[in-house]
């Protein structure tokens, strides 16, 4: 989603400005533009497409030194991927960029159409701009505080005012931005990736409160007009954990991390052999009345929450439902103080996720967060959070955040079922020592590589793939679909093996592509004579096993075996396999695989 980024200080602000949209490049955008402070006033320059095109033109059409200026990759909401709706955008005396959405726009751009004021572009962004000029009589906080009562929606602002040089004023609402201050400058931008190369030491900027960022520092002043000081964050990875490391992609170097995000992540929380979660302030009475558990997320993130309800379901005998945060959030749903509402999410900025926190905590449940990045609004607004420990994660198909994710739930799960007397010490060690093992399943299935590049070199010209499995495995199955979809575009649907003759075996005819997982020992006989079915209509099936249950290979085109490992915890082996082909089809088909069109990292508006 947008991009942002500004910077007031000693440095080349054109330099520190691309640099810093190149960072945010992984976010997915359509466009960019920056604006920066010359001897002439405030100099803007944008471009439709990638960074490099607006580097290209800054170099073109600017030789003035600045050191002070606001950066934003554009990625369509309102109006067409054009140069002139690209930010920044100006009216009057200010100029700024955005991120999120002003809902109430076409009743503001109305009310300056009625005064003969029209905007130059289709944007909502462009709008703010002019209200917030509409409000300026020479005092920047004052007419910031004026705009923002008068729009509706999520934003996120760094603003200039021509008179007010190497300034920067921000403000947010829902929308994030992190900052810092350092003996260069000070800096802003919507996530940390971006600010990494200047500080490891950073701040939220509380919502509703004004950033004044200048050479010297940074003040924030809260709705009373109080300057205050934030809360200071420290970020524990550094630029290099941000870039390739000599991997084509993020996304195959970010598969490669996966063992030691989950080490990372579950060996803090692991005392004498048990999982220990006082640490992360989470105790124990965080279960007492808990009837019931609801968990929440989008994509990925919810496919995740499909795993960790069948471990919570099958150790502690309550209800748990996994629900789609853009769905949940409207459905009126019963929820109730003995409700525990778990909410996952990889940047802890998905504006659907957030809104179904919101509820859940209207609602008086209990929340309990999975995020991965630190100090974000979902991570601040749950009553407790589990930080996962996977490092940033840029490649916009999401892989070492699901593993980690899955190691969370099913952690949490086992200090839910102990404290609960549902397992005893000794249970829970050995699900703790299995918990660890997944580390080595994983690195082993990571040399599973060359394997798997040249089965899915079949995918390359399919239209149309199925993915089947049953309990576990059709969790898995929906996730390795929508990583396949996103990155290779082939189109494929994850079905309940079972349901096939309800209706789609209709679709399976010659050569079509079936993955099929039969990692389950309790359904396994099952879903092989769903592969027998899928496999005499002509279909070309891909077996994904358990090296335990002796699968005879002839049943299918390919197989992949899985290492000997218990079923409840296969789920973190299958995922790297079904990774693995969803990036080696994508590279077949020669595409990029990082940065998928019309997708974006971290989806921050509705
Ligand atoms: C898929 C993917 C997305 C995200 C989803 C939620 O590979 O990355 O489906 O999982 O947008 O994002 P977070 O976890 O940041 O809330």
């Amino acid at each position: 989603m947008c991009g942002i980024i500004g910077y007031t200080g000693q440095q080349d602000a054109k330099e520190v400005l691309t640099e810093g949209l190149r960072q945010l490049e992984y976010r997915g955008y359509d466009s960019a533009g920056i604006a920066f402070l010359t001897d002439d006033g405030i100099k803007t320059i944008k471009s439709v497409g990638k960074v490099e095109c607006l580097c290209d033109k800054v170099k073109k059409e600017s030789d003035d030194a600045t050191t002070c200026g606001i950066g934003h990759t554009r990625w369509a909401t309102h109006g067409g991927v054009t140069d002139t709706n690209c930010h920044p955008h100006s009216a009057g005396k200010v100029t700024l960029i955005h991120n999120g959405i002003i809902e109430n726009y076409k009743e503001l751009q109305k009310e300056f159409e009625a005064k003969g004021i029209h905007p130059v572009s289709q944007t909502d962004s462009e709008i703010a701009a002019m209200v917030i000029n509409d409000c300026y009589d020479g005092d920047p906080i004052k007419a910031i505080r004026s705009a923002t009562k008068r729009l509706e929606g999520a934003y996120a602002f760094c603003i200039m005012f021509e008179d007010h040089p190497d300034v920067i004023y921000a403000i947010r609402n829902g929308s994030p931005l992190v900052a810092a201050a350092t003996d260069e400058g000070s800096v802003i931008a919507s996530d940390m990736v971006a600010l990494i190369k200047y500080s490891k030491d950073y701040f939220v900027l509380p919502e509703h409160h004004i950033a004044r960022l200048t050479k010297d520092g940074i003040v924030v002043i809260n709705e009373n007009h109080v300057a205050i000081d934030p809360p200071m964050l420290h970020v524990n990875w550094d630029v290099a954990a941000a870039k390739k490391g000599g991997y084509d992609y993020f996304m195959l170097k970010e598969i490669h991390e996966q063992p030691e995000a989950i080490r990372n992540t579950i060996t803090p929380r692991t005392k004498d052999g048990l999982p220990y979660l006082e640490d992360d302030g989470v105790p124990d009475t965080i279960f007492d009345g808990i009837n019931r558990i609801v968990i929440t997320g989008c994509g990925t993130a919810m496919h995740a929450g499909l795993v960790g309800k069948n471990m919570l379901e099958h150790l502690i005998r309550i209800p748990v439902s996994v629900e789609i945060a853009s769905e949940f959030r409207y459905s009126n749903p019963i929820l109730d103080p003995h409700t525990l509402v778990i909410t996952i999410s990889q940047s802890g900025e998905t504006a659907d996720t957030k809104a179904a926190l919101e509820l859940a905590n209207k609602c008086g449940c209990k929340t309990l967060s999975i995020v991965n990045a630190k100090g974000t609004s979902i991570a601040r607004e749950s009553d407790y959070v589990l930080y996962t420990h996977a490092g940033p994660e840029i490649a916009v198909a999401s892989t070492k955040a699901y593993t980690v994710q899955l190691s969370v739930l099913y952690l949490f799960a086992f200090r839910f079922a102990l404290v609960r007397g549902c397992i005893s010490e000794q249970e829970a060690r050995d699900y703790m020592k299995k918990l660890h093992a997944t580390i080595d399943d994983i690195t082993t299935v990571l040399t599973y590589d060359t394997q798997i590049q040249s089965i899915s070199e079949r995918l390359k010209h399919s239209e149309d793939l199925f993915f089947i499995g049953r309990g576990l495995d059709y969790a898995l199955s929906c996730e390795g679909s929508i990583k396949l979809k996103e990155i290779s575009y082939i189109h494929s649907e994850a079905y309940a093996a079972g349901e096939l003759k309800h209706g789609t075996i209709s679709l399976i005819t010659d050569n079509v592509p079936v993955i099929a997982l039969a990692t389950q020992r309790n359904v396994l006989a099952k879903t092989l004579s769903n592969v027998v079915e899928v496999r005499s209509r002509g279909a070309m099936v891909i077996l994904i096993t358990n090296a335990d249950t002796q699968v005879d290979a002839s049943l299918c085109d390919h197989m992949i075996t899985l290492p000997k490992m218990d079923d409840a915890f296969t789920p973190f082996a299958s995922a790297v396999v079904l990774q693995y082909i969803a990036y080696y089809a994508a590279i077949s088909r020669g595409l990029n695989v990082d940065q998928p069109r019309n997708l974006a990292k971290s989806v921050t508006v509705e």
